[in-house]
């Protein structure tokens, strides 16, 4: 049996499009198991560049059945949008893609208040503006609407007028927006139902079944352990678990299917939208590293905050979410620094602290270690002796400092530059 759990460990964009890309090859089944469209997993493929918000990257491998999974918030206009594109470049979609019928969808109006709340507030998130955590809320106030209600159109016009009759008070009463009329949403659903209701499925039953006929299966997560709603640094959070519970929770797999967690940790840190962030760096080594890793966001086109590794932070992932092993990314990004600064520990009040305090992290500093950074072009290297001894002095210190192996360094954005230590 084997079903591998991707994690993104820091505040997302920790390159987990291409990795999940690389272990598809090995996989029979590959799921998104939370997140929506706030997501923008980018794969390189003989040099075209795809990004997806919503499908599983497992799409480019032709024969995979990718499956947008329970825990998912899907904007079905968006998946439209992203059939299109993967049918237009001749990839077979329809009969690969399977939709949990327990999946939310997001409806116009979860944008419209996202956004009018975000407007609102003083202490901003900086979200992406595309309904996610309004759709996760529907879901807990038990008023969503579930892709499976596409199917079943009286249900579908009953709970629509309700709802709707709901949000317009709010879009107008709270925040002064226009209203939104249920007639037009109501219509566009019965749209998607005729484009995409085959898709739509049982799908925990479906992958027990699969996993328990010898099939492989990879879920895949989206964001990262700092922006998990419950582990990370809250309320700058999305509204989903990317971590290891919401990947059973999303998926409808049980504990004792999951036979291995990869961990995905950029050798830097980034993060998009506001919220603490300790190793950020507001001067020159913070612009080179955004200049040189291409961060600015797939989703919004931000630029993002960028700053040193943080140990600190990785062990809290590592804790969380069992990491049985590393994927480290963007090393390459680190050639041609001097120096290379990873943070070991926190202080407060010039204290140590004995761990992360993940919901309090303004006013810890970082005590940081710093090593001598290396000159070499990487992107080539496919044999981890051929990395400069410095390059894998810092490998080596993350792993010593973590405890986990790390399996697996990407030193560029193809599927070419991908050093294997060793294989799964
Ligand atoms: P939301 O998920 O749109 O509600 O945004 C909440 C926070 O999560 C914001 O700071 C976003 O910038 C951040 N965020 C959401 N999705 C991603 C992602 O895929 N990568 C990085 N940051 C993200």
């Amino acid at each position: 049996m084997s079903c591998r759990v991707i994690i993104g460990t820091q505040w997302g964009d920790e390159g987990k499009a291409k990795i999940i890309d690389y272990f598809t090859a090995g996989a029979d089944f590959i799921v998104r198991y939370q997140g929506g469209a706030n997501a923008g997993h980018t794969v390189v493929v003989n040099g075209k560049k795809f990004v997806f918000h919503l499908v599983p990257s497992g799409m480019l491998h032709p024969g995979k059945t990718c499956v947008i999974g329970n825990g998912v918030v899907v904007d079905p206009e968006q998946l439209l949008r992203e059939i299109a594109v993967l049918e237009k470049e001749g990839y077979e979609v329809r009969s690969n893609l399977l939709i949990s019928d327990a999946a939310h969808l997001i409806l116009p109006y979860h944008k419209a208040l996202d956004e009018a709340m975000e407007e609102l507030r003083t202490n901003k998130i900086g979200t992406t503006k595309r309904g996610i955590g309004e759709s996760y809320s529907d879901k807990c106030l038990r008023v969503g609407v579930r892709a499976g209600d596409l199917l079943d159109e009286s249900l579908l016009r009953e709970r629509l007028s309700q709802t709707v009759r709901m949000k317009n008070l709010q879009l107008e009463k709270i925040y002064g927006k226009p209203v939104m009329q249920a007639e037009a949403i109501i219509a566009d659903l019965l749209r998607y139902r005729d484009e995409i209701g085959g898709m739509i499925t049982n799908t925990p039953y479906l992958l027990h079944a699969a996993l328990h006929s010898g099939k492989r299966v990879l879920l895949e997560g989206a964001q990262g352990n700092m922006l998990d709603i419950d582990h990370g640094t809250y309320p700058y959070v999305t509204s989903s678990n990317p971590t290891i519970g919401g990947a059973l929770m999303g998926s409808g797999l049980n504990a004792f299917d999951i036979t291995e967690v990869v961990g995905i940790t950029k050798a830097y840190v980034t993060r998009v939208g506001e919220g603490p962030f300790p190793t950020e760096d507001h001067c020159e080594a913070g612009a080179l590293l955004r200049e040189r890793g291409g961060e600015f966001g797939a989703t919004t086109g931000r630029p993002r905050r960028c700053g040193w590794f943080d140990a600190e932070l990785m062990k809290h992932a590592v804790r969380i979410n069992g990491l049985s092993r590393i994927v480290l990314t963007k090393l390459d990004v680190l050639s041609g620094f001097k120096r290379i600064k990873a943070a070991v520990a926190y202080e407060r009040n010039g204290r140590r602290l004995d761990f992360a305090p993940t919901a309090h992290l303004d006013d810890v500093v970082p005590v940081y270690e710093e090593f001598d950074g290396w000159d070499e072009d990487i992107s080539t290297c496919t044999d981890y002796a051929a990395l400069p001894a410095r390059a894998r002095d810092y490998v080596e210190f993350i792993e010593k400092t973590l405890g986990v192996r790390i399996s697996i360094i990407s030193v560029g954005p193809d599927r070419d530059n991908t050093l294997v230590r060793e294989q799964a």
